[in-house]
Order: C-alpha cells, then sequence, then structure tokens
C-alpha cells in the first residue's frame, strides 16, 4: 500500500455495503458521457451495469457483487456527474468486469466492491468518485483469478482531490494485463509512474515506484512513507476526467 503527499491511504485499504442484482447491457451508453440522458429518474442502484452471467462469474471465483449505486455516495458510483471521474475503456478484446473498491477493500472476497460492472469489448464506462475517495479498480478478464481475496490482475489506485495521484501496480500480479491511465496532466501505464514489484511477480514489501520522479512529466510525483516509496500521477486539481484503458 502506498500513500499520497497529504498520507491518504491508496488502493489496497477500502469499504463495503449491500447487494445489487443483475441484468442486460441494455444501459450501458447511459454511462457514456456523450450519451447520457436525463430522462428518466436515475435509480439508486443501477441493477443494469452487470450482466446476469458476470455476476454469477464474480460468484464462482469467490468474489462480492458491487453496490454499484446510481449516484453519488462518497465514494464510487455509476454517472458522470463527480467531480472526478474516469472513462473505463475495454480496449482488451474481450468482455471485461469492471471491479473498484475503496478504503480496505481489496478483499474482494470479504468486502462487498463499490463497482462490479460489465463492460463489453470495445465499449466503455463512466464512473465518478468523491473528492477523498481512495481504493483501486481492477478488471477481471478470463484469465483472472482471485489469490488470498484479490483479483490477480494489474490495478489503478487512486485517491482523488486536488493533492491526489494515480497509479498502475503491478504488485498483485507483475504478469497482470495491460492498463494505462491517461490524467489531466500525467499518464501512468505499465513502464511509467508504476508500481512494480523489485523481484517475484507479486510483492506487498520491496517495490518501487517506476519512472516517476518529480519533473519526469507534469503532475509526476514521487516521495517515500515509512520509508517505502510513494507517490503517483497527481495535478489533478479540483475536478479531472481520466481516461483508462485495459488492453
Ligand atoms: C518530489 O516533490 C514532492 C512535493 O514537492 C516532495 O515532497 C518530494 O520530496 C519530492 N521528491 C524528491 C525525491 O525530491
Amino acid at each position: 500500500m502506498h500513500f499520497t503527499m497529504n498520507t491518504l491511504v491508496l488502493a489496497t485499504l477500502a469499504i463495503g455495503q449491500t447487494y445489487a442484482a443483475t441484468v442486460g447491457h441494455a444501459h450501458h451508453s447511459a454511462f457514456h458521457s456523450h450519451a447520457r440522458k436525463h430522462d428518466h429518474i436515475q435509480p439508486l442502484k443501477r441493477s443494469t451495469a452487470l450482466t446476469s452471467s458476470d455476476s454469477s462469474k464474480l460468484t464462482s471465483l469467490g468474489a462480492q457483487v458491487g453496490v454499484n449505486s446510481a449516484s453519488s455516495n462518497g465514494n464510487a458510483w455509476l454517472s458522470d456527474d463527480g467531480p472526478y471521474k474516469s472513462n473505463f475503456i475495454n480496449d482488451a478484446g474481450e468482455d471485461l468486469i469492471l471491479v473498484c473498491w475503496g478504503v480496505a477493500g481489496s478483499w474482494i472476497n470479504a468486502v462487498q466492491p463499490t463497482i462490479t460492472a460489465s463492460i463489453a469489448s470495445g465499449e466503455s464506462l463512466t464512473v465518478s468518485f468523491a473528492d477523498g475517495a481512495s481504493g483501486a479498480c481492477t478488471a477481471v478478464y478470463s484469465d483472472t483469478e482471485l489469490v488470498n481475496g484479490q483479483a490477480s490482475n494489474t490495478w489503478m489506485e487512486f485517491t482523488f482531490g486536488e493533492y491526489g495521484v494515480v497509479d498502475v501496480s503491478r504488485e498483485v500480479n507483475m504478469d497482470g494485463h495491460s492498463l494505462s491511465v491517461v490524467g489531466p496532466q500525467c499518464t501512468t501505464n505499465m513502464d511509467t509512474c508504476v508500481f512494480v514489484c523489485s523481484s517475484g511477480t507479486t510483492c506487498t514489501t520491496g517495490y518501487d515506484l517506476q519512472n516517476c520522479a518529480n519533473g519526469s512529466q507534469s503532475g509526476a510525483n514521487y516521495g517515500t512513507y515509512d520509508g517505502s516509496p510513494s507517490g503517483g500521477c497527481g495535478g489533478m486539481g479540483s475536478s479531472a476526467s481520466l481516461t483508462t484503458t485495459w488492453s
């Protein structure tokens, strides 16, 4: 786990809640910023975000199904109206399940994720995040497994806020799928502003923040917290739209 400059906890810590059901891909376009509709009242939960087959898949992996709030909940919700948001693009060539969690929520076997949403191949989905929201997102591919209750893939870690950062973390699985996050000032991907294990394919200590020195790109920051590297892509300002691409 990493810490930002203002010591908010990143990624591996988070929260959890209720249960959301399933069915159909029909409303995906409602999340696209260019296609958002205001002609109906948004339900408290977005029951259509996760297909029933993806719900079953999560269950068989041992993961919980997410809250999938359709409106601001102080964490992450399925809309484009938040101060911070990311469009998650599926360029992976296969259907994915986006999974996001909050503080101390990476153990998705035990803690309900904030978001579990189906993103068909070639589609995208926008998730809003509250100011101060901290956690991570990953994607379940056809080969993704849970290891010790965590999704064994590449993670996008975030703490949103004026002094927040996002980063790509490969600590859980150095062989995970490719991920890039483009922010207003700074890009983090598999090589840049990325947490990598110093050795081995998984690590909880003995990691480094690679190619993210101050000044290496606008918004990049590299510091230490409690003797370990911390930082990532900052420069988000009081609101930001990110583009996160799975490939
Ligand atoms: C990078 O900049 C931050 C913010 O000014 C500072 O806290 C940190 O110590 C700097 N890192 C290095 C390695 O100088």
